[in-house]
This record gives C-alpha cells, sequence and structure tokens, in this order.
C-alpha cells in the first residue's frame, strides 16, 4: 500500500496532536493554540460580540468544549451554516476528590470509571495523570493544566497463576475494589495525608494548602506511533474522538475563502451521555449559533430560515472489521481501515443520519475524490451514539453521523488507518467549501 507524503504528514500531525492532549483540556487548549496561529481570536461568552464577514473566531466554554467559526463572505440567510462537530473526551479512569488510599505499605490513588473504557487495556501500562487543578491565587480561583509527563502510576495484573482462567474467562476488575492505582510506598500515615496535594502543588508550583480541587484522568504515556508492514496504520490513546476533532479543525484551516459560514463544534462529556452545560446536549451549541447570527445583523425568523439551511456533520470514529471476530459484525456491512470515512446508518437513530444526509455527505466524498463506506451495527447487539441525534435534535438541521474506522474503540491504545485521515479531512473541507 502506497501512503503519500501528505496524507503521512497529516496522520503524523494527528499523532502529535494527540500526545500533547492527554486530557480534553489538553486538547482544547492545543486547538485554540493553533487557532490563534491561524489568526483566529477568543471571544468570550459574558461579553458582547461584534462579528463581521470574515471574522475568525472561537469560543470555549467549561475549559473542555470550544466551538471555533468563520463569518461566511456569502449571506447567512443565503447559505445556512456548515457544521461539523466530535467530542473531547475519551473513556478512562479519573481520580476521586479525596483519593488516596493508605495501607498494606503503599499509597494507592481511587479512581472512577469516566464512561465506558475497556478496563484491561489499563492494566499494566505506563499510567501518568493529567486534567485540570482549581488553584487558590488571591481573593480568586485559577483554573490550571497539569500533566506529569513520565509515568507516575500502575494498574498492575493479578499473576496468571492466581487467575487462571483469564484467558477464558476475560480480565475483569470490581470498579470499586480492583482499580485504585499504585501511586508509592506509604510511609507513616500522617506524612501519607495530603501527599497527592503535595504532588499537585510541586507540579505545578503553588504553595500546598492553594490546591482546591481537580478533574485528573490517568492517561497512557506512550507516545503515537505508526505500524505495520507498510507503516499503513496509526496507534495512540483517544483516536476516538480526537482523530475527528484534528480532521475537523485541519478542515476548517485548509479552506482558503470562507463563502459560507463555517462551524467547528467540540464538545466535552460525549462518554458520559451529552447532558451538561459544556456538552452537546447542553445550550452551547445553539448560544453561540444564536450570538453569530444576532451578532451580524439576522433576526430571530431569519436566522431559523438559516438553520434550515444549515448541514450537521457529526464525526466519530466508526467500528472498523475485525476478521478475528467476524461475529461481531454485520456481514453487509464491514468497512475496512484505509477506506475511507464511513456514513453510519440507524433506522433508531442512534445515528442522526439520513438518506438525504447520506446522499449529500456521499456527494461531498465524490468531490473530494475520497472513497466512502456504510455502516450498519448487528442487529442483535446494542449499537452505540453520538453526538449527532442531540445536537440535530436541539438545533433542527439535516445531520449526517460519520466517522473514521477504528479498531479497539475504548481501548487506552486504538488503532486506526493512515490514509483515513487524510480522507476525512479531503471529505470535511470539501463541506467548509459547499
Ligand atoms: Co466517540
Amino acid at each position: 500500500m502506497e501512503i503519500s507524503a501528505p496524507a503521512r504528514e497529516q496522520a503524523r500531525d494527528l499523532l502529535n496532536f494527540i500526545d500533547a492532549s492527554p486530557s480534553p483540556w489538553h486538547a482544547v487548549q492545543a486547538m485554540a493554540e493553533r487557532l490563534q496561529q491561524s489568526g483566529f481570536t477568543v471571544l468570550h461568552e459574558d461579553a458582547r460580540w461584534q462579528l463581521a464577514s470574515g471574522g475568525r473566531h472561537f469560543v470555549i466554554r467549561g475549559g473542555a468544549s470550544l466551538i471555533a467559526f468563520v463569518v461566511g463572505s456569502a449571506p447567512l440567510i443565503e447559505r445556512g451554516l456548515r457544521l461539523v462537530g466530535a467530542h473531547t473526551d475519551s473513556p478512562g479512569l479519573r481520580v476521586k476528590p479525596k483519593p488516596l488510599v493508605s495501607g498494606d505499605g503503599l499509597l494507592r490513588l481511587a479512581v472512577e470509571v469516566y464512561g465506558g473504557p475497556i478496563l484491561a487495556t489499563f492494566a499494566d501500562r505506563d499510567l501518568s495523570l493529567a486534567g485540570r487543578v482549581a488553584v487558590r491565587a488571591g481573593d480568586g480561583i485559577e483554573m490550571r493544566l497539569v500533566h506529569f509527563g513520565a509515568p507516575l502510576m500502575r494498574l498492575p495484573n493479578l499473576a496468571i497463576h492466581m487467575n487462571r482462567e483469564v484467558n477464558e474467562s476475560g480480565l475483569k476488575f470490581n470498579k470499586q475494589t480492583e482499580l485504585p492505582l499504585v501511586l508509592a510506598l506509604s510511609g507513616a500515615d500522617a506524612l501519607d495525608e495530603g501527599r497527592f496535594h503535595a504532588l499537585l502543588a510541586e507540579r505545578l508550583g503553588v504553595a500546598t494548602d492553594a490546591i482546591q480541587s481537580w478533574e485528573l484522568g490517568a492517561c497512557d504515556t506512550q507516545p503515537g506511533a505508526f505500524w505495520g508492514a507498510a507503516q499503513e496504520f496509526i496507534a495512540a490513546s483517544q483516536l476516538d474522538n480526537l482523530a475527528s476533532c484534528h480532521a475537523g479543525l485541519a478542515a476548517l484551516l485548509s479552506v482558503p475563502d470562507h463563502e459560507s459560514t463555517n462551524v467547528c463544534a467540540f464538545f466535552d462529556h460525549e462518554e458520559v451521555g451529552s447532558e451538561s452545560a459544556t456538552g452537546a446536549g447542553g445550550s452551547f451549541i445553539a448560544d453561540v449559533l444564536r450570538r453569530i447570527a444576532g451578532s451580524i445583523g439576522l433576526d430571530d425568523e431569519d436566522y431559523r430560515r438559516a438553520l434550515v439551511r444549515s448541514f450537521f456533520i457529526s464525526a466519530d470514529m466508526a467500528h472498523a472489521y475485525n476478521p478475528n471476530f467476524p461475529a461481531a459484525y454485520e456481514p453487509g456491512h464491514r468497512v475496512a481501515v484505509n477506506a475511507g470515512p464511513v456514513i453510519k446508518i440507524n433506522a433508531n437513530q442512534r445515528y442522526s443520519t439520513g438518506a438525504e444526509s447520506a446522499a449529500r455527505f456521499m456527494r461531498l466524498c465524490d468531490k473530494a475524490g475520497v472513497p466512502c463506506q456504510q455502516y450498519a451495527h448487528r442487529a442483535d447487539l446494542g449499537c452505540g451514539s453520538t453526538i449527532g441525534p442531540l445536537v440535530a435534535a436541539g438545533l433542527g438541521v439535516p445531520s449526517v453521523d460519520v466517522g473514521s474506522p477504528l479498531w479497539a474503540m475504548h481501548s487506552i491504545r486504538e488503532s486506526a488507518g493512515v490514509l483515513d485521515h487524510g480522507y476525512l479531512i479531503g471529505a470535511l473541507s470539501a463541506a467548509f467549501a459547499d
């Protein structure tokens, strides 16, 4: 398989982005930096917005959700909005507020399962810690990002001699008792108390008593990699769904002249149902779009007319066919790695795709010279969902669910195809140029 230099470069850039984004807060910061380098300016939700044609801006809510947009040169009322959405969060282990468990000579960190990770994949990996910490600063509170780059903690497996059925029955963890992560040898109890606060404080360069609260998750320390005989595959953590965030942003930044008003919306909390102030089920997207329209002079009637002419592409990873497990897949809807973006279809509206929106996405792929595939889940298996149905329902816009093929969704180390990433960027760029 021949991988072109540009496709290789796009995948390399994705792996760099994921390496710099060990938590959703870091992902948003990395995207904000990219946007600022491309002339986008930040807007604050508590300020008045003065927008004009050609304006390039972004808004952050809650630190882990970001909406970026370009006000197009063509009238919004005629063109509608071109929207691409994805999620910034990934399933994993989150540190509890009073996390230290001391005993048996060890200090362990109590964690809560966030979303639906494949827990077994977290065992025996060189885990570190990343997220954000609320730090007292004068009379106020400052939110600080933190990332311990080096391996810091571990979930050691049980030896096979004590778990003889592990290869027949699978590796199982009790979520309360068997997931605490080994952090250190423990000393006297008095020493251990506050040791986690001290660890954070030292990393952040603040006083220990300034540490107030946090949202922190276990993250992998292994950098993203190419693999395969022709290096035609990639492996990394959080490909679901930072690959779609990266593709959406790359597409937005690739369009030379924005005629349509183009929007990328990246949400936190998809893996836990999206119902939050910052999630796709919250008001963020509707608030921002309404304000864009209002700021460029559309009244409510015209805004609603513009929405009808809009198109939303919900981008989230799709299940690539794995020949080791043929029974897991719908035989007529196997999707292949390195064969292009996947249109996801579910009659029960777990995906937002309809016949018209699917056809519209196929046309965009055509225009971009990109192959595309169609996926349906087995009828006898529960189907996952995405932000697509939620955003489509909230805004009332035509919507399609798509994504690049992925192996091992929700493993701490997922894998995908090099070509697919470039294909998705191509298709989303065609949507923004439409
Ligand atoms: Co996802």
